[in-house]
C-alpha cells in the first residue's frame, strides 16, 4: 500500500474525506471525539452503545453519517477504532493503533481518510502524531516485488491519511525514519541469489552516492591484502565474492562524537561444512539483518542530519561450501593478529565481525554499536521479540538501552561473563570460534568472542529473534522487521 500522510490543523467537518476516524478509550469516546458537535457525537454515541461497542484494541465499527451531498458537507462515514484499557496505554498502543489503522481502512476500501492523533492530550502532540504516523507507515508496509500477479493489494493501493491536530515535524520525522526501516526490510526480504554481497555493497554505494554519504567498498583482494584473515576465511568458500563496505557521514560543524556501527552481512548462511539441517536454513537469508539495520540507519542520518559522525562498516559474505571453503580445524589469523581455530564453522558472523570491529576501532571510533544475527542460544533465552544487549562499559549499554526503550524496540541486558572466556581458549591458536560441544551460555561465549577484539565502549546487540518473523506482527507483515534502525536513530539523538 502506498500511504501519504497529511498533517491537517483541524478534524472532521474541515477535511474533505470520506472517512473519519474517531478513538474510543475506556469504552467511551476519545477527548477529540467528545469535542465534535453535537450531531455528530450523538450519532456516534448512540450507534456505539446501541451496537454495545466495547473499543478493544484494535476493535473498530464503520458508521455512516447523515448522507452527505458533496464534499463540503464532511464525511459520509465515521470509523470508530479501539484503543482499549485506560490502563496501561503508551505510546505503543498509539504506534501499534497507526498499523492497524491503515491496514482496517484499506480493507474497507478507503482512498482517503482524517482520523483523530490518538493520545495526543495523554502523551503530547509531538510524541503522539509521531508515534501514529510511524505506527501507520510502518504497518502499510507490503513486500511483493517478485509477484507478478498480486489481486489481494488491487484494493485501496493507494491510500491519503489526514492526521488531525498532528504536529507537523513530527510527522515528517516519521517518515524519514520509517521509511529507513522499511528500506531495511526490503535488504532482508531481498533472495540470496539476488544480494549477493556485491549486490549488497552496490546498494550502499547508490544510497550513498544518493544522499551524500561518503563511502568505500573493497573487493575480496583488497580484503585480503588489508589482512583480515577471519572475514576472508568465512567468504572463501563462495563463488559471491565477499565486499567490505564503509559508509560515513559527518556533520557540518565539528562533530561532537565519532560512534562505528558495525553490522553482520552475511547474505546467506548455509552453516558452511558445520552444515545447518535445511529447517535451519529457511530464514538465513536474513543473516544479512544486522547490516541492514545498519544501513536503514545511516539512511535516515543522512537525512536528519545529527551532530555525530558515525562510520558504517560491513563485512558482506556468504557462508557456503565448496573446495575452496574453510573447514573445522582450520586456524585463521584475524586482522587483530590473533589466531582462531575454527570449531564450528556456523558460528561464522563472529569471525567476519572480529574483523570488522578490529578495524573500526583501528579508523577511530570513540564507541562501537553492533548489530547481528549471531546466536540461535539469544532466542532461546529471550524469544523472538527480544534483543540480547551486551556491553563491556555499563555506561554505553545503558546509553543503547535507553534508546531503544524510547524507540519503542526490546532489548534486554545479559552479562559478559568473564569466567566463561575460558571456554574459548584454544590449545593450537589464541582463541577457538566457540566452545565446543557445549551449547551452554552460547549468546554470551559469542558476545565474549566480539569483545576480544577493542577495548573501546561496544555494545553488542544479538538481533537473532527479532530481525526476522515468519508472522505478521503488530508492526508490519512476515519477514524483515528493520529491526534495529529506530533504537540507533534514537541513539544517534537526531
Ligand atoms: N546466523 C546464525 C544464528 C541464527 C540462528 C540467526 C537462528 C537467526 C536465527 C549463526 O551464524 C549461527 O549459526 N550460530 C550458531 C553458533 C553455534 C555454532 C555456536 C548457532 O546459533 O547455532
Ligand atoms: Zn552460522
Ligand atoms: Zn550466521
Amino acid at each position: 500500500m502506498e500511504l501519504t500522510l497529511k498533517s491537517a490543523r483541524r478534524f472532521i467537518d474541515e477535511i474533505p474525506a470520506p472517512l473519519a476516524v474517531v478513538g474510543v478509550w475506556g469504552g467511551e469516546l476519545s477527548e477529540e471525539g467528545q469535542k465534535l458537535d453535537g450531531k455528530h457525537r450523538k450519532a456516534l454515541t448512540h450507534t456505539m452503545h446501541e451496537l454495545h461497542f466495547k473499543g478493544e484494541f484494535g476493535e473498530t465499527l464503520l458508521i455512516p453519517l447523515a448522507t452527505r451531498r458533496s464534499e463540503e458537507e464532511g464525511p459520509g462515514f465515521a470509523l470508530l477504532f479501539g484503543l482499549g484499557k485506560k490502563r496501561g496505554v503508551s505510546l505503543e498502543t498509539v504506534r501499534r493503533a497507526g498499523a492497524r489503522l491503515v491496514q482496517e481502512i484499506a480493507r474497507l476500501g478507503f482512498k482517503e481518510a482524517v482520523t483523530e492523533t490518538f493520545l495526543a492530550e495523554k502523551f503530547g502532540k509531538q510524541e503522539a502524531s509521531y508515534a501514529l504516523a510511524e505506527g501507520a507507515l510502518l504497518g502499510s508496509y507490503s513486500w511483493n516485488k517478485y509477484k507478478t500477479s498480486s489481486p489481494t493489494s488491487k484494493r485501496g493501493e493507494k491510500l491519503r491519511l489526514w492526521l488531525a491536530r498532528a504536529s507537523g515535524p513530527a510527522v515528517d520525522r516519521a517518515e524519514m525514519v520509517a521509511e529507513a526501516v522499511n528500506y531495511a526490510r526490503d535488504l532482508v526480504n531481498e533472495p540470496p541469489n539476488i544480494l549477493t554481497p556485491a549486490e549488497l555493497a552496490r546498494r550502499a554505494a547508490e544510497m550513498a552516492q544518493e544522499l551524500g554519504l561518503g563511502v568505500e567498498i573493497w573487493d575480496e583482494r583488497q580484503i585480503q591484502q588489508a589482512g583480515m584473515g577471519a572475514f576472508y576465511g568465512v567468504a572463501q568458500g563462495s563463488a559471491n565474492p565477499p565486499r567490505f563496505i564503509q559508509l560515513t557521514y559527518k556533520p557540518q560543524t565539528p562533530a561532537s562524537r565519532v560512534i562505528a556501527l558495525v553490522g553482520k552481512g552475511l547474505t546467506f548462511d548455509t552453516g558452511g561444512y558445520s552444515l545447518k539441517p535445511s529447517e535451519s536454513q529457511i530464514t538465513m537469508k536474513s543473516d544479512m539483518a544486522g547490516a541492514a539495520a545498519v544501513l536503514g540507519a545511516m539512511r535516515a542520518v543522512a537525512r536528519l542530519q545529527p551532530q555525530v559522525e558515525v562510520r558504517a562498516y560491513i563485512a558482506a559474505a556468504e557462508n557456503m561450501i565448496s573446495g575452496t571453503a574453510y573447514r573445522v580445524s582450520d586456524v585463521l589469523t584475524s586482522l587483530s593478529g590473533k589466531t582462531i581455530e575454527i570449531l564450528n564453522t556456523d558460528a561464522e558472523g563472529r569471525l567476519t565481525l572480529a574483523d570488522a570491529i578490529t578495524y573500526a576501532d583501528r579508523q577511530g571510533a570513540e564507541a562501537i554499536v553492533e548489530l547481528s544475527t549471531l546466536t540461535g542460544a539469544c532466542v532461546v533465552a529471550l524469544g523472538e521479540k527480544v534483543a540480547g544487549l551486551f556491553a563491556n562499559d555499563a555506561r554505553w549499554g545503558r546509553e543503547v538501552q535507553e534508546a531503544a526503550e524510547r524507540a519503542g524496540e526490546k532489548v534486554w541486558p545479559l552479562p559478559m561473563e568473564e569466567e566463561y572466556l575460558e571456554a574459548l581458549k584454544s590449545t593450537t591458536a589464541d582463541l577457538k570460534n566457540t566452545h565446543g560441544r557445549s551449547r551452554a551460555g552460547g549468546a554470551i561465549t559469542a558476545a565474549l568472542f566480539l569483545g576480544e577484539f577493542t577495548e573501546k565502549p561496544l555494545v553488542h546487540l544479538d538481533i537473532a529473534g527479532p530481525a526476522y518473523t515468519e508472522k505478521s506482527h503488530a508492526l508490519g507483515p512476515a519477514g524483515g522487521t528493520g529491526f534495529g534502525v529506530r533504537t540507533l536513530v534514537e541513539l544517534l539523538g537526531v
